[in-house]
């Protein structure tokens, strides 16, 4: 889900001012409509995180919420949701999971089908604000109720050990080191091993140049089609060759019949 404050703030600044010219009973109306559909908006969706809350929590990620991260609860619900989407017994791979909230969306929407969450990370705090400090056993704790799901690579994407890496791949989520030479290399080595139909997430392609040329890029190539968004996050997903049963009329035979 999308949730555009500013449109509806902007609403509620422009019902404002309208209001302060004129109090017609359209108006006032106008106003009132507008306030109740901003409220039942604010229910609806804090039915949904509760919602959400006792599904992960069922899965043993009911602390998701409560892990300090940069990720909205919208994006970790994304998460959750394309990863519950994967086939059973699949494989994905998060490359930047910190202190642990979108490795448990990840790897509880795995686990629901025996999937399994590879995290990579130096866990160093890497291209982050702040000294680098070792952030590992927050993230162990944090992960607790998923550990048997998730296989931690402790390094750099550019340095996986290649026998660790997994030879077919459903979903990959990239939210490490967001300068493109970085991305860019991590979708070179990572991608191609995306089965057809399968998903690669990137966050935070607003703001960050690197990743939004990255995503371009891949667009352009013909090899993957947009998969949707929800705030900072944007999805692809691997194109499907889709082999026509028959064979379309060449150009001439089109002309002839006309
Ligand atoms: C923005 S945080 C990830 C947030 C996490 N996905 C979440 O939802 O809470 C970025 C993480 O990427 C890691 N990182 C940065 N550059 C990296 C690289 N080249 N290889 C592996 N991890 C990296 C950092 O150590 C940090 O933990």
């Amino acid at each position: 889900m999308t949730i555009d404050v500013s449109s509806t703030k902007g609403s509620e600044d422009a019902a404002g001012s309208a209001s302060s010219l004129a109090t017609t009973p359209d108006s006032l109306w106008n106003r009132a409509g507008i306030n109740i559909a901003y409220r039942l908006r604010q229910v609806s969706q804090s039915i949904e995180l509760a919602t959400m809350r006792r599904r992960l929590r069922r899965l043993g990620a009911g602390n998701v919420y409560s892990i300090p991260t940069w990720t909205t609860r919208w994006e970790l619900n994304a998460l959750f949701a394309l990863a519950s989407a994967c086939p059973p017994g699949a494989v994905a791979l998060e490359v930047g999971s910190y202190l642990g909230a979108s490795s448990c969306c990840l790897a509880a929407g795995l686990a629901r089908a025996g999937g399994r969450l590879v995290c990579v990370d130096t866990w160093q705090n890497d291209t982050l604000p702040g000294d680098p400090h070792d952030v590992f056993a927050e993230f162990e704790r944090n992960v607790r109720g998923l550990r048997a799901s998730i296989t931690p690579i402790r390094a750099r994407s550019s340095e996986i050990p290649a026998a660790d890496l997994p030879e077919k791949l459903h979903l990959i989520f990239l939210d490490g080191d967001h300068r493109y030479e970085a991305i860019h290399a991590e979708f070179e080595l990572l991608a191609p091993r995306i089965v057809e139909g399968g998903v690669l997430a990137f966050h935070d392609a607003i703001a960050f140049e690197g990743v939004a040329r990255t995503i371009g890029e891949a667009l352009t190539s013909g090899r993957w089609q947009f998969g949707g968004h929800v705030d900072n996050l944007i999805w692809l997903r691997r194109v499907r060759w889709i082999v026509p049963e028959h064979h379309p009329p060449s150009h001439a035979t089109r002309h002839a019949s006309r």
